[in-house]
């Protein structure tokens, strides 16, 4: 008997809260390693961690959502390295700043990762 209500006041909770930081969206994707850390530095600003953009980013600077299989769909490769490097219009350029790899991984890796979206 002991046991169980030390279950339900200490245990429970602790379940909870691992489930819920297991789950939440709100994880620093630099956790994933690798490149999504230049991500979250230079992209997340403006195009937040689940590659949506905000509706401003959307409705005002036509960032698009990386979520959006029809986007994917129509965006190669090397039209989207492209416009990292050299920016389009509203974005700026990261040519000189970041590796010509990172750039590469920042597309290939980071960008197609959210397609298809992740539940
Ligand atoms: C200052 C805000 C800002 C930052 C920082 C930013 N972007 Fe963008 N990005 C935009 C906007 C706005 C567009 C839409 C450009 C357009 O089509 O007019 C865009 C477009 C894109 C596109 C689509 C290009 C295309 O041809 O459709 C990709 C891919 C992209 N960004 C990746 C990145 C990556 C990777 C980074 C980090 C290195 C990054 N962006 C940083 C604002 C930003």
């Amino acid at each position: 008997m002991k046991k169980k209500s030390y279950f339900c006041t200490i245990g429970i909770p602790i379940f909870c809260t691992l489930l819920f930081f297991g789950c939440s969206r709100e994880r620093p994707l630099s956790e994933k390693g690798g490149i999504w850390t230049v991500y979250e530095k230079e992209c997340q600003e403006c195009h937040k961690a689940d590659g949506r953009s905000s509706l401003i980013g959307r409705w005002f600077f036509k960032a698009p959502d990386f979520t959006d299989t029809k986007w994917q769909d129509n965006a190669s490769d090397s039209r989207l390295i492209i416009a990292v490097a050299n920016g389009k219009r509203k974005m700026p350029g990261f040519k000189g700043k970041l590796k010509d790899e990172e750039i590469v991984d920042l597309v290939k890796v980071c960008v197609r990762s959210y397609y298809p979206p992740e539940e």
